[in-house]
């Protein structure tokens, strides 16, 4: 099969476009032919090799060449103890090796693909979507009527958190940039900042919770935006950002009635069909900036690279 591969470490140039063996499932996996998967921050630093990411793929070397995480596609087998999924059925989620034409994933990381959404559409979903759903709900305890601020709400978990915030019924403020205030509004944002014209941790407005779903302010200018019992949840954004939560975050939830959280998100069954639910409602629609064939893997993380996708990058797998 055909697949993206990488033996080192290193900028999108290390990514090899090869011919490789097609996997086969354990007793509890799946075999998926991958019609669609789709990129994210953790692909590039899995690619990179970033310093502690490092200790999971191997220290020098990556032990396992693959790369990518989000897939959509239809079962080709099933392991002896599968009874989940059968052969044929259209699942969407996340396993190792995605940019390839074939993968295999364990079924708890696996739901049925959400009927009225494309191949490309469903593999958008995992790892951002899930990430803007524990980030409201589990860590910041959505509840109707919260004012809820998204910073960084025009990329992928950006977007996806605008949606999930609004079908909780949250009244909801996005934070991007100029050429994305009008796609915030259209996927349901109630106001938009734009953060090149306005600081909207000094306009005196306070939210109930903030998702920084691309944190690039320091954690006190966020804290300072939250009403007296608010949550400040961090997905991701700034290095600094994200060592500051990671350091001062529990010490600042215990001094005031204020929370502050980073987290990291948990790919299961149950929030994928959570997930499934709300696409097939119509409540939430992923944002596709662009696609690239699986051929041009490398052209696609180039462009996450640069920091300003304008919602999912997806890379389209066709068979021969
Ligand atoms: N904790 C977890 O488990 C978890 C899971 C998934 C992702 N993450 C992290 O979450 C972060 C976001 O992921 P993603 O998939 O949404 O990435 P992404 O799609 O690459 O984010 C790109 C978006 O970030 C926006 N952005 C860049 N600088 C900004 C700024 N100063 N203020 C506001 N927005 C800004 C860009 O908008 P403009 O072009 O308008 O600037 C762009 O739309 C990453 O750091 C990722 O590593 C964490």
């Amino acid at each position: 099969m055909k697949a993206i591969v990488r033996t080192q470490y290193g900028p999108p140039d290390v990514l090899q476009f090869t011919d490789v063996a097609k996997p086969a499932p354990t007793d509890d996996e799946v075999l998926i032919r991958i019609h669609a998967a789709s990129v994210n921050p953790l692909d590039r630093y899995f690619m990179r090799g970033a310093p502690l990411i490092r200790l999971i793929p191997g220290l020098r070397t990556p032990k396992h060449q693959g790369l990518g995480a989000d897939i959509a596609g239809r079962v080709e087998a099933v392991g002896r103890h599968v009874k989940q999924f059968r052969p044929g059925d259209e699942v969407f989620g996340v396993c190792r090796g995605a940019f390839a034409e074939y993968a295999c994933a364990p079924v708890d990381k696996l739901a049925l693909k959400p009927a009225n959404s494309s191949f490309e559409d469903a593999a958008a979903v995992p790892v951002a979507a899930i990430t803007a759903l524990q980030g409201l709900r589990d860590k910041g305890r959505i509840q109707p009527g919260h004012k809820v601020l998204v910073d960084g709400a025009s990329g992928g978990v950006g977007t996806f958190a605008v949606q999930i915030a609004k079908s909780f019924g949250a009244e909801v403020t996005a934070v991007c940039s100029t050429r994305n205030v009008d796609t915030a509004r259209s996927i349901g944002a109630d106001h938009v900042i734009d953060y090149t014209r306005e600081d909207f941790t000094r306009s005196g407005q306070r939210y109930d919770l903030i998702l920084g779903a691309n944190a690039h302010h320091s954690i006190f200018d966020y804290r300072r935006a939250l009403s007296p019992d608010g949550i400040y949840v961090i997905a991701g954004g700034g290095l600094a950002q994200i060592f500051q939560a990671m350091l001062l975050a529990a010490l600042l939830s215990w001094i005031g009635s204020k929370k502050t959280c980073f987290f990291i998100a948990n790919i299961n069954h149950k929030d994928l069909v959570f997930l499934k639910d709300l696409l097939e409602a119509g409540k939430v629609v992923p944002v596709i900036d662009r696609r690239y064939p699986l051929s041009d893997a490398a052209e696609a993380l180039r462009y996450l690279e640069q920091g300003h996708a304008q919602g999912k990058i997806v890379i389209t797998v066709e068979h021969s």
